[in-house]
């Protein structure tokens, strides 16, 4: 927690060619295996494993001190594959201070950001260049990379938010995409809750 540490105003730009931000203080990176058990198609999960670990997708932030009224803010690029018929996806989560709002603004790519609230309501919305995705507090949200090319996101929340990945990865969502006929659809998670 870095509520004591002081900033000045400060700008950052954006690298849309290669993907990051300028003087980015934190760089996140997830690999398949920090998403053991996420994807439904567990055998073709254990196969890639067992070839490589793939990087699956990165995260650049610009540090703030984390308390009410500051906004966190970077870049969100998911990698572009599939684990069996499943989409490349981010681990997804509800922020520990559940009714925190984020938004999203598409950069580059297509996605889908797959949300739901904890009373079961649930919405997906396609996540395009130039397009934001506004996720209101108390939704878990979750972007899924439905393209053959990188999936970057300009996010911004509430610095104080903090994030509950618990209850996703012990239940997983609701919905979940894959690649159907050539195209990506929404189904039911058979594995939802089990
Ligand atoms: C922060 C947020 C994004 C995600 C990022 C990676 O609240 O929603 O910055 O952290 O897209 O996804 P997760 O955190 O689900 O691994
Ligand atoms: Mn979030």
């Amino acid at each position: 927690m870095n509520d004591e540490l002081t900033i000045r105003p400060f700008t950052f730009s954006i690298d849309l060619d290669n993907c990051r931000i300028t003087d980015a203080d934190n760089h996140i990176k997830r690999n398949l295996t920090d998403m053991k058990n996420q994807y439904f198609y567990q055998e073709a999960y254990d196969m890639m494993v067992r070839e490589d670990d793939t990087l699956l997708y990165e995260v650049y932030e610009k540090l703030v001190p984390e308390k009410s009224g500051e906004l966190i803010q970077g870049l969100s690029i998911v990698h572009p594959g599939k684990v069996g018929k499943e989409y490349f996806m981010t681990k997804g989560h509800f922020h520990s201070i559940i009714d925190t709002a984020e938004l999203y603004l598409c950069l580059k790519g297509k996605g889908m950001m797959v949300m739901e609230t904890p009373e079961g309501e649930w919405a997906v919305e396609e996540m395009l260049p130039n397009k934001a995705v506004y996720v209101p507090g108390k939704w878990a949200h979750r972007s899924v990379n439905i393209s053959d090319t990188d999936l970057m996101t300009l996010f911004i929340y509430p610095a104080d938010a903090g994030h509950d990945y618990g209850t996703i990865i012990e239940k997983g969502f609701r919905k979940i995409v894959v690649e159907e006929n050539d195209k990506p659809t929404i189904i039911d998670n058979p594995n939802w809750n089990l």
